[in-house]
């Protein structure tokens, strides 16, 4: 890929609302090329500060009936639409990767440079999603803050959810997004 295949690519980059979704999605060699280049990003102190949790065929629907029980225990006047949004959830698309950030807190490189680093790995899932040529959303939603789930999820004491990046693709081309002013968030310091 030339530098400028590569510029124009996080120049263009747009999420694709989950709900946008549809088949297909990255088959198992391209699942492993994206979790590579998210295992890829700046990391200092070699510390692996995350995990990457895979949801895919089945898998989703059963995660998606935890989901439904959880929220109805939160929301008890919750309609029967709404726990049916839930259930479904994960087939929105046609993978979900889960993110977490898993800090080593005895170690020296401070938390929030560990917690940085996974957010990193989120965004490379961003992009090597879009290189294969497949649709991306990174959301949080209620779940990636419930303890419930987390415990479901087996989730280490200080480890949390930075994110769940939805892959999948397309029907609908997303139309370009008013964006914060860059000019206004650039300081040419001593300038
Ligand atoms: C950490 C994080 C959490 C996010 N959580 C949500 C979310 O829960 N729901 C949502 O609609 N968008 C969420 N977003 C925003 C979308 O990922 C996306 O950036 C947004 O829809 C704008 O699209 P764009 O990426 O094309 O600019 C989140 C973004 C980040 C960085």
């Amino acid at each position: 890929m030339s530098s400028n295949t590569l510029l124009n690519a996080l120049h263009s980059r747009r999420s694709v609302l989950a709900n946008n979704m549809c088949e297909p999605g990255p088959n198992d060699e391209e699942l492993h090329d994206i979790l590579k280049a998210a295992h890829r990003v700046p990391d200092h102190g070699k510390i692996g500060p995350w995990r990457f949790f895979v949801f895919r065929g089945d898998k989703r629907a059963e995660f998606g009936a935890i989901l439904k029980l959880r929220f109805a225990q939160k929301e008890n006047s919750a309609s029967a639409k709404l726990l049916e949004f839930e259930a479904q959830r994960f087939m929105r698309a046609p993978i979900v990767i889960g993110v977490s950030s898993n800090p080593n807190l005895q170690h020296k490189v401070p938390v929030w440079e560990q917690e940085l680093s996974a957010g990193a790995a989120c965004q490379n899932i961003l992009l090597a999603a879009q290189a294969l040529g497949f649709k991306a959303q990174w959301v949080t939603e209620w779940y990636a803050f419930d303890e419930d789930i987390n415990k479901v999820l087996e989730l280490n004491e200080n480890e949390r959810m930075a994110g769940f990046i939805y892959i999948g693709s397309t029907k609908e081309e997303p139309s370009e997004r008013v964006r914060p002013d860059l000019n206004e968030r650039i300081i040419h310091w001593g300038e």
